[in-house]
């Protein structure tokens, strides 16, 4: 079966999901696309999929008998009205981060995918799906004894002059929030932010960097600095300490150079080739999945928690380093 897929916002990631479906993985075809700037949905057509048929709003490509199964790609704002209407209409539906802006919305998803009676919705935490966090999480499963603590690091070289606080945990920690909870298979229970002076690169507007520390259910602390002006690369750093051993996330492969007197190796400068081959296998998961009728992976429940933690961590920012605490409702058995 060619699952026949929907695109809603066709901006940078929206093209890349559009271009991997049709020219780079297997079992499904883009056959709709639907953005609130036409223009920028034909240009997607053009180059990534020149028989997909243009809607004028995401709801109509939605209830289209001719599609299967939704990916939703546009701003982070309008996720949780177009997930609503894909679980209504009782399709399969990959959300890009966040599920929801608000821990509310998240709650609403959860609601209705309950209330339907069957998972539909993988959200794009695309991490759990790279080659070096599986590794790591087989490492902390099997090999290094009970977690105690984790070190980990999100730095970005700069970030637009847009970029605010907050954003460092809604934009940028929001994949660490669900990658160490995935990894550990624990919950949250209380987040503090530390801030300690800002780098001379920020501006009036943007504490950077900062330290956010979460505490687990099972007792692990965790840390974690975003540096959003490090200047010097993008570097996703994870260390997990354990009761027998230390685990580390590998490094991507870099060439090893010896060269004028020195021993060199390079660092990624573009946040986009980081996880590059994770985006391949989550989406082929979603394919896979949608074409028997469901998701897997990433869950609205995940996506709801990690909501609900990135409010906790802003209400942290403000708190002037109190903890605050981190209360999650009953899982469903949805999601279990
Ligand atoms: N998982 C990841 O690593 C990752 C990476 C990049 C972006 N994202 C997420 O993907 C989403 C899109 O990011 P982007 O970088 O592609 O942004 P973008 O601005 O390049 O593209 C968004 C597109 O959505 C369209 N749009 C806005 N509102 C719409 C609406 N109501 N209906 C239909 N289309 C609408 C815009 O016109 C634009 O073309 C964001 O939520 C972002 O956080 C995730």
């Amino acid at each position: 079966m060619t699952v026949r897929i929907g695109v809603i916002g066709t901006g940078a990631i929206g093209r890349d999901h559009a271009r991997r479906i049709n020219q780079v993985l297997g079992g499904a075809k883009i056959v709709a696309l639907s953005d609130v700037n036409r223009a920028s949905a034909e240009a997607a057509r053009k180059d990534f999929a020149p028989d997909a048929m243009i809607f004028e709003t995401g709801e109509a490509l939605i209830d289209s008998p001719g599609v299967d199964a939704v990916l939703v790609t546009s701003w982070g704002a309008t996720h949780e009205q177009y997930v609503l209407a894909v679980i209504a209409a009782g399709k399969p539906c990959f959300c890009e981060k966040p599920l929801a802006t608000t821990a509310e919305g998240g709650k609403r998803i959860v609601d209705a995918e309950v209330a339907h009676g069957k998972r539909l919705v993988q959200v794009g935490f695309m991490r759990r799906y790279d080659a070096g966090y599986i590794a790591l999480k087989q490492a902390v499963d099997s090999k290094i004894g009970a977690p105690i603590m984790v070190h980990a690091a999100h730095r970005n070289p700069a970030v637009p002059e847009q970029y605010v606080t907050p954003m460092a945990i809604h934009d940028t920690m929001i994949h660490e929030i669900d990658v160490l909870r995935w990894l550990l298979d624990d919950d949250y229970v209380s987040a503090r932010v530390l801030f300690p002076r800002s780098s001379t690169r920020s501006h009036a507007r943007l504490r950077d960097p900062q330290i956010v520390i979460l505490e687990t259910a099972k007792g692990t602390i965790i840390d974690v600095e975003i540096f959003v002006n490090c200047h010097y690369g993008y570097d996703i750093q994870c260390q997990v300490v354990g009761e027998d051993g230390i685990a580390n996330l590998p490094d991507p492969m870099a060439i090893s150079l010896r060269l004028d007197a020195k021993k060199q190796s390079e660092i990624l400068t573009d946040w986009k080739d980081r996880f590059l081959a994770s985006y391949d296998v989550e989406l082929q998961d979603f394919i896979n999945a949608a074409a028997k009728g469901t998701a897997s992976g990433p869950s609205s429940w995940d996506g709801y928690v990690a909501a609900i933690t990135s409010d906790a961590c802003v209400a942290a920012q403000e708190s002037e380093g109190a903890a605050i605490s981190i209360n999650l409702p009953d899982r469903p058995s949805l999601y279990n």
